[in-house]
């Protein structure tokens, strides 16, 4: 069993032009220890679809159908009094510019002992012990936990998040564009810092991203979404080399090449749509180079076309 199983998650946000259709019959496994990339252009229902899982949402948010299976429990059902304690005991997040969301009034080591001594009780020292060694996982030096945020550089503020997420030992790390404010060198340095620590402590990690190129190399699986639905989902390298999608193939060929092979850039021309009103049929339709009559009246199924290997196109990899 997987330890983490959507089916069919839709959650939608009330706006007064409309419901905007952010997250729409979305399918997806993670493994324990494993990771997935999403990606997708901005706007395509990355961040909606994390904090869906976690039922973080604000109020005009609702799910309205699908399930969020983890270890077995389905979460969608559960009251908020029992969704926390899912919460960084079990699944805990990386914000979008967590970075800039430490409380600059407390030290870092006071912010983190908060949220580990609401889920484990334990005596100050021990929650300063344990702070201790989560800074040298996330590679920070533990006698600075005593400074305040604005003591530390960009990239110390994101290890120093990362140490939070892993406070409670959880079993899934959702990391929502945990470096897009940091320089290329910095960035990369961190996610192999988290690639590590999911090695280490088998843990399971989401990782979130606009650019392809940046979470390639620590995940096991891709997930591309656009428009808010899952267009494609397989192995890193079958993403790579042998997409099914239209709108990964154009994705692919957008981003410079992380696999060292170069080629020539692409442009994808259009963006993605408004969520009220989404196109008919496949929502890519009125972008996608392969689009036929068909693509525009009905929407495709998210099927398995390789072992492993799913995508929702009527003409996966046509132009192959
Ligand atoms: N609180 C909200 N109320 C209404 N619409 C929202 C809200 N948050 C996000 N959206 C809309 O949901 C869609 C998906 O956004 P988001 O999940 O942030 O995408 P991504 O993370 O892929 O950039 C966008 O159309 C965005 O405008
Ligand atoms: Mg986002």
């Amino acid at each position: 069993m997987a330890l983490l199983e959507v089916s069919d998650l839709t959650m939608h946000y009330k706006t007064r032009a409309g419901w905007v259709q952010a997250v729409d019959g979305v399918s997806f496994s993670l493994n324990r220890g494993k990771s997935v990339g999403l990606v997708g252009e901005s706007g395509c229902g990355k961040t909606s679809l994390a904090m869906s899982l976690l039922k973080l949402l604000p109020s005009n948010a609702m799910i309205k159908g699908g399930q969020i299976r983890f270890d077995g429990t389905d979460l969608v059902p559960l009251s908020e009094d029992q969704m926390r304690k899912y919460r960084w005991a079990h699944i805990s997040m990386v914000f979008q510019a967590a970075m800039n969301s430490l409380n600059p009034v407390y030290t870092i080591r006071d912010q983190i002992a908060e949220a580990i001594k609401y889920h484990t009780p334990m005596s100050e020292a021990d929650a300063w012990r344990k702070i201790a060694a989560l800074f040298e996982f996330a590679g920070l030096d533990p006698s600075v936990m005593n400074q305040y945020p604005h003591e530390y550089s960009g990239g110390m503020k994101q290890r120093a998040v990362i140490a939070m997420a892993l406070a409670c030992d959880p079993d899934i790390i959702i990391a929502d564009e945990p470096t897009t404010a940091l320089d290329v060198i910095v960035q990369d340095r961190i996610l192999k810092r988290m690639d590590s620590i999911r090695t280490e402590f088998d843990m399971a990690m989401i990782y979130i991203s606009h650019d392809i190129a940046v979470i390639a190399e620590v995940s096991d699986r891709i997930g591309v979404m656009y428009a808010g639905k899952m267009m494609e989902m397989a192995d890193a390298f079958t993403i790579f080399k042998k997409p099914k999608h239209p709108y990964t193939f154009a994705l692919m060929s957008a981003f410079p090449s992380v696999r060292g092979e170069k080629h020539e850039l692409v442009e994808l021309p259009g963006e993605p749509p408004n969520l009220i009103s989404p196109p008919s049929g496949c929502r890519f339709h009125p972008r996608c180079p392969q689009a036929t009559a068909v693509c525009t009246e009905k929407e495709p199924p998210f099927s398995e076309v390789d072992p492993e290997h799913f995508c929702a196109c009527w003409n996966p990899g046509s132009w192959q």
